[in-house]
């Protein structure tokens, strides 16, 4: 099964607290923690949709109630009944592993479904749903998550170009493609922090920083949804999985997570809030525990969090079968103590696991629940439906798009390019390898990923076909026969396995080329949902080939396809120049083509920090500062004695990453100076206001000190020493892409208010404290130039 594509079956079961209640208390007790005011969503509490919503209600029977929080897909299967035994569950005659989709919409118990693929299936269930009683249209889910036919960069890559511009714009496409199909709904974005690349759904998300996060999160929704979630080419965005999923312990997946709570407010939860802020109009449970309760039946998060401090008035749709797995976690011995635990605690809609319909007529029987909860939840899923304008316009709109569109693929191609992260560049022959000249007349392209159009495609590939993937040897075959040049393609080796019959022909490849390109790394198959990896080296004999190559002596291009940082220190030191180019989609080649021969500059920065060795994750560059800090100690060193041994560090690999967070080289370089803040004290009083905005203006000159025109993601970086609460040794707090000919010179400015000099204390407020303030400008999380000043009491 092509677990690439979004039609993709599951099993039938995903065989598979410390609680809040201590900071819970303390924001009760206090009264501290801020209650939103004003809902989420305004599209979502217009009267006129209330008034809708009213009318329908008061017409619904139960069954069709809880047909609005069900949901399933049209392959006719669901989670059997849980290993518990529940004895009510097996008694109930409504209970079996399969569920007929589509007696279910013609009766108008069947909200919503996900992943049904393409507009004449979409329509048949709209049909029989438009002909039930009281005609309420299906709701159509699907992951589409880096593009719907036209296929972009997975998350991780997008993240790379720090380009939130292009975020949009390239959502907003997919939200055309897909609507065409009747896809009313995203489950996207995935917002959720990794900080430990072995986790292998880092691919899906932005990385590890809670500021790149939270930006790239809104630029998403704004993309599905505009401002108008009943124009026909936008979709609902579905932000998961609510929360701190990307914390699973030792980045195995689906593991548990456990943390302070400043730490999940300060670091998880940011880009889901920037997400709600944006209006995203629903979210998705996620399916880890959180400080010992499950997501999917965790009100703290939820509810106090979501609902009561955010306001947020979309609705929650459970993670696949995470209802069910409330069983397995151990929370519930039975179904309808499942249901009744994820119900309450605010995830409306069940997917997939075959409860909810099952259970809730059972708990309103026993009073275990109230008909207002169900009310409710059914409230929250109409207005999302109203607000789309599903009444109105329940199919598909326009001419289905069916294959990657062409006018579509600059732009994908441009994302690829931008997405590139250029790691080492380092001269051969008297100048960097890269980019290739025209001078270049025989290439050797070498490695399992050069021509492999499926992998191209990332983990979550949407609805594409490979057919519509340039592969990189298309791409440079046809280059460098216009060029007058050939390409001497071996597939070297297999991305897995140890087979070493390819090498030879590889070797001879190299021997006879000017330069050699290799395309290696990870399939798509190995990051995303369930591709959590203990080891992050180049997987199968890769590495082995790579060494081969290497030693001919000939100037070796290493391009690295993977879903999530790899350890590449070998390659680091004997390879001149390195790209990490994540999955880059439908136009994979041509992007990788243009940047090799330097039509195009890479410009991509890391959203996640590339250890040295696998046992330094979880790793990420805003660490905390720890009493026995290695200061100026040489740490690539064991250490020689006591001053260089009980301090914080390894005794085997230095602290830090081999590529860090924020790091990317060009085809040009840059000069920061002059880094000034506006002003050297700021007055708590000022500060201290979860409204202020530009309290202190940061500026710093830039300058292109290179030969050709390029692009620099321009960052800056906060820490503030002297808090109740010690704080990272550095954090991202604003970022810019600017293009700067070669000689030119330009200010940067950025503006730092409350969110930007706040931080949650013990009692889980969110405040500004007299403190000391240092800023950095500069090209990555190391950046060197720096200003100071004073929050003074
Ligand atoms: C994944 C979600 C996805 C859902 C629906 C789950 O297994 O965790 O990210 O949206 O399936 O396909």
């Amino acid at each position: 099964m092509n677990r690439s594509s979004i039609f993709r079956l599951r099993p039938a079961v995903l065989l598979l607290a410390s609680t809040f209640t201590c900071t819970v208390a303390l924001g009760q007790v206090a009264g501290t923690l801020p209650h939103a005011t004003a809902p989420s969503n305004a599209q979502l509490a217009s009267p006129e949709i209330e008034r809708r919503v009213d009318a329908l209600l008061k017409q619904m029977t139960l069954e069709e109630k809880i047909g609005q929080l069900v949901q399933y897909n049209d392959q006719g299967f669901s989670a059997p009944t849980p290993s518990a035994g529940d004895q009510a569950l097996a008694a109930n005659p409504e209970t079996k592993t399969e569920v007929d989709a589509m007696a279910l919409a013609k009766q108008g118990r069947l909200g919503s479904m996900l992943n049904v693929i393409g507009a004449e299936k979409t329509r048949a269930f709209q049909e029989a749903a438009m002909h039930s009683r009281l005609h309420i249209p299906i709701l159509f889910g699907a992951d589409v998550i880096h593009g719907y036919r036209t296929i972009y960069p997975v998350p991780l890559g997008l993240a790379a170009s720090w380009d939130t511009a292009l975020v949009e714009d390239l959502s907003h496409m997919a939200a055309t493609e897909a609507t065409t199909a009747g896809v009313k709904w995203f489950y996207s974005p995935m917002v959720d922090i990794s900080r430990d690349a072995r986790w292998g759904r880092s691919t899906e998300g932005a990385g590890e920083d809670p500021y790149l996060g939270s930006a790239m999160a809104r630029a998403y929704v704004r993309g599905y949804q505009g401002n108008d979630l009943s124009r026909p080419d936008h979709v609902a965005a579905s932000v998961k999985h609510f929360a701190a999923y990307g914390a699973a312990e030792a980045g195995r997946e689906y593991n548990t997570t456990d943390m302070s709570d400043i730490r999940l407010r300060q670091v998880y939860l940011p880009p889901y809030k920037a997400a709600v802020e944006a209006g995203a109009a629903t979210m998705m449970s996620s399916f880890n525990a959180l400080n010992g309760v499950p997501a999917t039946a965790n009100p703290y998060v939820m509810d106090e969090i979501l609902r009561k401090e955010w306001g947020f008035n979309g609705f929650v749709v459970s993670d696949y079968t995470a209802v069910m797995e409330l069983t397995h976690h151990g929370i519930a011995l039975d179904a309808a103590t499942a249901t009744e635990k994820a119900l309450e605690a605010g995830v409306e809609v069940d997917m997939m696991s075959h409860f909810y319909d099952t259970q809730i007529p059972r708990l309103l029987a026993e009073h275990r629940l109230s008909m207002a909860t169900v009310d409710e939840a059914v409230r929250r899923v109409l207005r999302v439906k109203f607000a789309l304008g599903l009444f109105e316009h329940p199919y598909a709109h326009g001419t289905e798009v069916t294959h990657a569109v062409p006018a579509h693929r600059p732009l994908v191609r441009r994302a690829a390019e931008e997405s590139f992260v250029l790691l080492r560049n380092a001269p051969a022959g008297g100048k960097p390898v890269l980019p290739l000249g025209n001078q270049v007349k025989s290439v050797a392209l070498i490695g399992p990923l050069a021509d492999a159009s499926n992998e191209m495609q990332g983990a979550w590939g949407g609805a594409t076909q490979a057919s519509d993937v340039v592969t990189l040897r298309q791409a440079m075959e046809r280059r460098m026969q216009q060029h007058g040049g050939h390409v001497l393609f071996a597939h070297g080796t297999d991305i897995l396995g140890d087979s070493a019959t390819g090498f030879d022909a590889a070797l001879q490849a190299a021997r006879q080329a000017d330069v050699v390109v290799m395309a290696l790394g990870e399939s798509s198959e190995m990051s995303g949902e369930a591709g959590s990896r203990a080891h992050l080296d180049l997987p199968g004999n890769q590495q082995q080939l790579l060494e081969k190559i290497a030693a001919t002596g000939k100037p070796v291009v290493l391009l690295v396809f993977s879903g999530r940082p790899l350890v590449l220190d070998w390659a680091a030191q004997h390879v001149p120049a390195i790209m990490a180019v994540w999955f880059p989609g439908t136009e994979a080649g041509n992007a990788l083509a243009n940047v090799l021969f330097g039509d195009a500059a890479p410009s991509g920065k890391l959203p996640m920090s590339f250890p040295r060795a696998v046992g330094q994750e979880p790793l990420y560059y805003a660490q905390f500062p720890t009493g026995r800090p290695a200061g100026d100690a040489d740490l690539s060193k064991p250490p020689s004695g006591g001053e260089t041994r009980f301090v914080s560090r390894y005794i085997d690999v230095p602290n830090d990453a081999l590529f860090p967070f924020g790091y990317g080289l060009g085809y040009t370089s840059f000069a920061y100076s002059d880094v000034r803040v506006s002003r050297g004290t700021l007055p708590l009083v000022e500060a201290n206001r979860p409204g202020a905005r530009s309290l202190v203006t940061v500026t710093a000159t830039l300058t292109n000190t290179g030969k050709r025109e390029g692009t620099e993601v321009a960052q800056l970086y906060v820490r503030n020493l002297g808090a109740s609460v010690e704080q990272p040794v550095r954090s991202l707090k604003g970022f810019q892409r600017v293009t700067l000919k070669p000689g030119e010179s330009r200010q940067v400015r950025f503006e730092l208010g409350f969110p930007e000099l706040s931080f949650y204390d013990v009692h889980s407020r969110q405040v500004v404290e007299p403190t000391h303030y240092t800023v950095w400008v500069g090209g990555s999380s190391q950046a060197r130039e720096q200003a100071d000043f004073d929050v003074t009491p």
